[in-house]
């Protein structure tokens, strides 16, 4: 469900003219739904209803100030994975105490900020990073609340560079190692260890891992419970999926997702926190590019757009399918066709083997569900400018980022003095 539409042939976002948007500010561009992003987090909110539940937004999913600031309005907490996102999280008015900071790779400076935040929790993925932890918050002065992220050796089901609780993966400690982890987390000064996390992965399509996962934690819990340690939360991670192909995927929807939820540990009287980033902000997003000619190659026909890998990696990267509309549609014969963009790579493609009719330069064409790891994927290859993100709400719309000009993009470099 999202707040996108086609009229008589002009794109609309919500009530506003998405279609005069592109004549004025150009192309591309990334255009959010306030509307959407609300109705996601509260469907989910609604789903956990019953729950000790603090939603925590996973911001690398779309940092956008706007974006996480229409969130936080609603309440949501936020995962933090860098100290980048911390800045951001609390500009955008996410309460300290909503902030969980997951990731392998914390630097100290990076605990210390957090810390002087006051994040309501560390998920914390070593031993050695735990070490680290206590020595930061004896600096500052705080105690620090820990979750340990354990890794349950489970298989998500989803594509193998998004699969995070495998055991080959860098993520979390090893289960078998989760108890002498916390025995040693509750003998280091400055930590509270008291909190389970898990994730297993992203774009999960299955209930089944969660359930396991899930499962295992509870199982967990109690092992930690009977040797004495109190442990009061339990942060479940994201992960769950959304569909991009709406004639073939049927993700679990919210409302089955949370009941495993209760079912697993909802009896077990632990605050619990989630990590969705994915579901909350996939569908409230779209790129609008406009064609800039078409090419009849040797093999195969192409559409090159404006929008390239720089603007939507995950086409390229994993393989993602997006759907692809034109707002017009041409009366010409429908075809096969790859949309490229115009970036001196193979792999620079939105979508390949689409059926369309042949469109002109200058057509508008929406790609659908990059609300998600679309503009926070993005790179400036080739000396691009990032594509301008666009927030609308009911009829009105806020430039929430800038298309850059060519001096902000060339100012952080210079040429060295010998050079000149
Ligand atoms: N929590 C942790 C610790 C994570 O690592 C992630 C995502 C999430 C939460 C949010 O997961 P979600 O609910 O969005 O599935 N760039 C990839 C996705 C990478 C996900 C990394 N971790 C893509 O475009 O598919």
């Amino acid at each position: 469900m999202h707040h996108f539409t086609i009229e008589d042939g002009r794109l609309f976002a919500e009530q506003v003219d998405v279609t005069a948007l592109a004549e004025q500010i150009g192309t591309p561009f990334y255009c959010y739904s306030s509307a959407t992003l609300t109705r996601h987090y509260a469907v989910l909110a609604e789903a956990f209803s019953g729950l000790d539940m603090t939603i925590c937004y996973s911001v690398k999913a779309n940092s956008n100030l706007g974006v996480v600031a229409t969130l936080a309005k609603l309440g949501a907490g936020a995962d933090i994975v860098s100290q980048g996102e911390l800045q951001r999280a609390l500009m955008a008015g996410v309460s300290a105490d909503k902030i969980v900071f997951s990731g392998v790779g914390k630097t100290a400076s990076e605990m210390e900020a957090a810390l002087k935040a006051g994040i309501a929790q560390f998920n914390v993925e070593s031993l050695s990073e735990l070490e680290l932890l206590s020595q930061c918050a004896e600096h500052v002065g705080v105690t620090a609340n820990v979750a340990l992220r354990v890794n349950p050796d489970i298989d998500a089901g989803t594509h193998e560079k998004i699969s995070t609780g495998k055991a080959e993966n860098k993520f979390g400690i090893a289960w078998e190692d989760a108890e002498t982890a916390f025995d040693r987390a509750r003998s280091l000064p400055g930590l509270n260890a008291c909190g389970i996390d898990i994730h297993i992965g992203s774009q999960i399509t299955s209930l089944d891992p969660f359930e396991r996962a899930f499962t295992k934690v509870a199982e967990l819990h109690e092992t930690l419970s009977a040797a004495g340690h109190d442990i009061t939360r339990l942060d479940l991670g994201g992960g769950l999926g959304v569909p991009y192909n709406t004639s073939q995927d049927n993700p679990p929807s919210p409302e089955a997702y949370a009941a495993i939820v209760h079912k697993t540990v909802g009896g077990l009287g632990c605050r619990l926190f989630v990590e969705p980033g994915r579901l909350i902000a996939a569908n409230a997003g779209i790129l609008v590019t406009s064609v800039i000619r078409t090419k009849q190659g040797q093999a195969k026909n192409f559409v090159i757009v404006d929008a390239a890998m720089t603007e939507l990696m995950r086409p390229t990267l994993y393989g993602a399918h997006h759907e692809i509309r034109p707002v017009t549609p041409r009366q010409s014969a429908v075809r096969h066709w790859d949309i490229v963009g115009p970036v001196c790579e193979t792999g620079d493609f939105i979508g390949t083997d689409r059926e369309m009719s042949e469109p002109e330069a200058g057509d508008l064409l929406v790609v659908y569900t990059v609300g998600a790891y679309g503009a926070t994927l993005g790179s400036t290859y080739n000396t691009r400018r990032p594509a301008p993100e666009v927030l609308v709400t009911g009829d009105t719309h806020h430039i929430v980022r800038r298309r850059p000009d060519f001096d902000d993009m060339l100012a952080l470099e210079s040429v060295p003095q010998h050079l000149k």
